[in-house]
């Protein structure tokens, strides 16, 4: 029997929103499914899910005994399938998530947003504890995929100009389209290159990065979930470093003499501080009480 129609074995009987729910719970538990990419728990992705197949509004509790015609049933079945047999992430399923309280379309050229910036461009400390009273006038935004960091900085800053630049034209063509639902275009703009390559000598009160940080090996090993994703968002070179290390050689020359640089880089903070000695890191206490982004003073940068 084919793996989709064995998942299904013993529904027969499951007509009502409410049966097909409970399932799906049961279902994403009992095969084990990844929750890293932006929804935590199995309940939230198969009401997400379920609620995507059958059209349903955001108080999905008024359809709970409804009763399903077969083509729905037949609609949920295969969301329910690509999730638990193809391992395709909600997201890719519904081509959308939320980062910060926004939406954002994505698709399998862009990283899942789910970057520890959001709390660092909306939460407390935010990034101002390093700018000071001064708002920033130019941000720029490397490695933007989706463009979700942009736009939550675009919105922070609302009287900012903000470029974001990646090497990837098709995460480009997605992030286009987010700054167009955002109603963006006029502050926000894009730019395809290798990192600073993509915007000559120009200098940014404000640069924020979250660069591909985990090593090649760890991502030969990923999650099916995680496998889904381009690798070109999350491979960093054999220690994790390759994009870390050149964005902190050459952002020096890219900052305002006031700028402040900001990367995400998950677990390298002892690889960074040793590779550079002398730059006085700074590491903002996440609410997961992890420091996986430093934040450094253009001053303090290497010439
Ligand atoms: C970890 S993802 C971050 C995406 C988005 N900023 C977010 O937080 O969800 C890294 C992004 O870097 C891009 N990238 C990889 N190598 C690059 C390079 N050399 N120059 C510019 N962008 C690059 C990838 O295409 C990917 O979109």
């Amino acid at each position: 029997m084919p793996r989709a129609a064995a998942l299904f074995r013993g529904t027969e009987s499951f007509v009502t929103v409410g049966d097909w729910l409970r399932f799906a719970v049961s279902l994403f538990n009992r095969e084990g499914l990844e929750f890293a990419q932006g929804t935590p728990h199995a309940g939230d992705e198969a009401l997400a899910l379920v609620k995507w197949a059958l059209h349903l509004d955001e108080d999905v509790q008024p359809f709970l005994a409804a009763r399903l015609a077969a083509a729905e049933i037949a609609e949920v079945k295969a969301a329910l399938a690509r999730r638990a047999v193809d391992r395709t992430p909600l997201a890719y399923i519904t081509g959308q998530a939320w980062l910060g309280g926004q939406s954002f379309a994505v698709n399998e050229h862009t990283l899942i947003p789910r970057s520890y910036f959001v709390e660092l461009i909306q939460g407390e400390p935010d990034l101002g504890a390093w700018l000071g009273k001064r708002e920033p006038k130019r941000i720029l935004e490397l490695c933007t995929g989706s463009g979700c960091l942009a736009l939550l900085l675009a919105h922070r800053y609302p009287r900012a100009r903000v470029s974001a630049t990646d090497l990837s034209n098709a995460a480009l063509d997605v992030a286009e389209h987010n700054i167009l639902l955002h109603r963006l275009a006029d502050r926000v703009e894009l730019r395809q290159g290798d990192l600073f390559g993509a915007i000559g000598d120009e200098r940014f009160d404000l640069i924020v990065a979250n660069p591909p940080y985990e090593p090649s090996e760890l991502c030969d090993h990923l999650s099916p979930e995680l496998q889904h994703e381009p690798r070109l968002a999350l491979d960093g070179g054999a220690d994790g470093m390759e994009l870390v290390r050149r964005i902190v050689r050459e952002a020096r020359a890219h900052l305002t003499p006031q700028g402040v640089l900001a990367i995400e880089l998950g677990g390298l903070r002892d690889a960074v501080t040793a590779e550079f000695p002398a730059v006085p890191f700074e590491w903002p206490v996440l609410a997961d009480g992890t420091t996986a982004v430093c934040v450094i003073r253009a001053k303090d940068l290497p010439q």
